[in-house]
């Protein structure tokens, strides 16, 4: 057993650093306010090779292992999780899933572009009446021959405006259930593809999200991704590494916060003297740094298990429960440290707060990942 972080990883994850504070710090405020992110940044994260990490280097890819992929969403989060589940979402969903179950024409097409920041990719499986219960799906995708005819909505789509490819989940078979849904690529801008007004959110609110509209678009048939009826498993073993991306999102918006209340309790006086000499600071500093050292334990284990070809279901899934948990739990405690100033926005803590929630929501709520915990402990 080894717990040192190779060179490599270490320079990965500096280079990650630096960007987040010379980078993505200036202006987060106001991104968060107003609800954006500069095309210029996704660039600027793409031409570090933050885009497509994993992915074969044949195809524009980083052929990174997980464990840096990790360390770069960690160190991201930690200043802005708004770029952060842009990554991820680009990372783990799309890019990582076309270089496993893509054709290579899908690869030569589509990956290569993904991979370097010359388009962004969105992820479409939640719809209005399916968000947990992934497998009733509502959209249509109705097979004629050499394309598919698509109709139905997606919600809550991150990159929703800003992708230039799709990956679409959708029934093709309602009788075959889970076995009759296909994945698909999509382009923007393709007739009857409509993108709906964006969401106003809680948090990450730089990211966009947006719900998508479906009127009769036709997909060729070389765009389904994987043999026909391969769609629920293609987003259930994409969604499992993805899983991993947002237990490290959740570390780094922990790691993040915590390492604010650090500082600022070694600056703010009260009763005569620093705030963390007093036993009331200093223990919730020991809690916080306690969980957010077990979560990341959790997470490398999950990486690691994926590098090593592991079964990585049921390790992801416990990383992304308990380091969400600890997101919630970190960042609610570096307000209270705060104090006042916690509550004002230049003091980031509040914002941090507000973006740990959705890493208990996304890519699988809290109880969903319990199913799967639950299943995996009690078939094993
Ligand atoms: N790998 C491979 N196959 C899997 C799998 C996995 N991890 N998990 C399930 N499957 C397979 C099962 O084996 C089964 O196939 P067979 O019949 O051939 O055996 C099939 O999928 C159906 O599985 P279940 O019977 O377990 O299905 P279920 O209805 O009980 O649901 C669930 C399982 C785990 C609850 C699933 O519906 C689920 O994960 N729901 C949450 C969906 C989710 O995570 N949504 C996130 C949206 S994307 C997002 O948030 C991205 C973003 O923008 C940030």
């Amino acid at each position: 057993m080894d717990f040192k972080l190779t060179e490599e990883h270490i320079m990965i994850r500096d280079a990650a650093r630096d960007f987040a504070k010379t980078e993505l710090l200036p202006g987060v405020i106001e991104r968060d306010e107003k609800q954006e992110f500069p095309k210029e940044l996704v660039k600027k994260m793409g031409d570090l090779g933050f885009l497509g990490m994993m992915a074969s280097p044949e195809y524009g890819g980083g052929g990174m292992d997980t464990i840096s992929y990790i360390l770069v969403m960690e160190e991201l989060s930690k200043i802005d999780a708004s770029a952060s589940v842009m990554v991820s979402v680009n990372n783990s969903l799309v890019c990582w899933g076309l270089d496993t179950y893509g054709s290579e024409e899908q690869k030569k097409k589509y990956l290569s572009k993904l991979t370097t920041g010359e388009k962004l990719g969105a992820f479409c499986l939640s719809e209005p009446e399916a968000g947990s219960d992934a497998t009733s799906q509502r959209t249509t995708a109705i097979d004629k021959g050499d394309h598919y005819v698509l109709n139905g909505t997606k919600n809550w789509i991150t990159n929703g405006s800003s992708a230039d490819y799709y990956l679409v989940i959708a029934q093709t078979d309602r009788e075959k259930k889970h076995k009759g849904i296909n994945a698909f690529i999509l382009e923007k801008g393709v007739e009857g593809f409509e993108i709906g007004p964006k969401e106003q959110k809680m948090g990450i609110r730089g990211s966009d999200t947006h719900s998508l509209n479906f009127n009769d678009v036709k997909v060729p048939k070389e765009n389904r991704i994987g043999e026909d009826g391969f769609g629920f498993k293609f987003a259930m073993k994409t969604l499992s590494g993805g899983r991993i991306g947002i237990a490290a999102q959740a570390l780094g918006i922990a790691s993040g916060a915590y390492e604010l209340a650090l500082d600022y309790s070694k600056q703010r006086k009260a009763f005569g003297t620093e705030i963390c000499n007093h036993q009331a600071i200093a223990f919730k500093l020991a809690d916080m740094y306690t969980s957010i050292e077990a979560s990341r334990h959790m997470v490398m284990r999950a990486a690691w298990d994926k590098d090593q070809g592991q079964n990585y279901d049921l390790t992801g899934a416990m990383a992304k429960v308990y380091a969400s948990k600890t997101a919630m739990d970190v960042t609610t405690e570096a307000v209270q440290v705060h104090g006042g100033n916690g509550y004002v926005k230049e003091y980031h803590v509040e914002r941090l707060m507000r973006d740990a929630k959705i890493t208990q929501i996304y890519e699988g709520t809290s109880e969903i990942q319990k199913i799967v915990i639950s299943r995996g402990i009690l078939r094993d």
